[in-house]
């Protein structure tokens, strides 16, 4: 009952902070349960390894890889915006909550898990983002990640939000899910 008062809470915050920039935010609504459990099924790979959430938001994906039995104390989730970032420290208190920039990693995480992370699992706007900024999030997540690790991106968009081929990366489409506010496709990115 809390919990759920709670995520309706981070609801209208996403809805109020959207509202205010829209183009950082980059969604009407928080993402769906349907498509939490299809990135969740992909990002636990096993059950020791960290995995890194880019943009939080509400909390809406990092309840639902909680939910599939992945330790919230393995989540890092990043969050540009402070007052989100505020709301989620509050809201999901066992969560490791980094209110930073996604392009920053290395030096926004905690240098223990760097190079150990298997799994990044992204809802960050990545078609609002000029190239540039693209480029520098991109390299800072395989420069963190654990040799074969994966960037699992969604888009609302059936479309691939990332030019695969210019970043030396193979892409891979895990799924559509209609369920969700826009329906959105889910993207895996590895590199050879
Ligand atoms: C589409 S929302 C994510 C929604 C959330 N994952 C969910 O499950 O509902 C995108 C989030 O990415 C955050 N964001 C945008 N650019 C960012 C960046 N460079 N670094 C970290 N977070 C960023 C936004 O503030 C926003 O909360």
């Amino acid at each position: 009952m809390y919990a759920q008062t709670n995520a309706s809470l981070g609801t209208k915050l996403f809805i109020l902070r959207a509202l205010r920039n829209p183009r950082q935010l980059g969604a009407v609504a928080p993402s769906s349960r349907h498509l939490g459990a299809l990135l969740a099924k992909y990002a636990a790979v096993d059950d020791v390894s960290p995995i890194v959430e880019l943009g939080g938001g509400s909390g809406s994906l990092t309840r639902s890889l909680i939910k599939a039995g992945i330790d919230p104390a393995r989540i890092y989730v990043i969050e540009l915006d402070k007052t989100l970032a505020t709301y989620l420290r509050s809201a999901l208190p066992q969560t490791n909550i980094i209110h930073g920039n996604a392009s920053e990693l290395g030096k926004i995480l905690p240098s223990e898990i760097l190079g150990k992370v298997h799994r990044i699992v992204s809802g960050l706007p990545m078609i609002n983002m000029p190239e540039s900024v693209r480029r520098q999030i991109l390299e800072s997540c395989f420069d963190i990640m654990a040799p074969g690790g994966a960037y699992l991106q969604y888009t609302y968009s059936p479309r691939s939000s990332i030019d695969a081929k210019a970043y030396q990366l193979t892409k891979k489409r895990l799924g559509t899910i209609f369920l969700n506010l826009p329906p959105a496709t889910v993207w895996q990115y590895t590199k050879e």
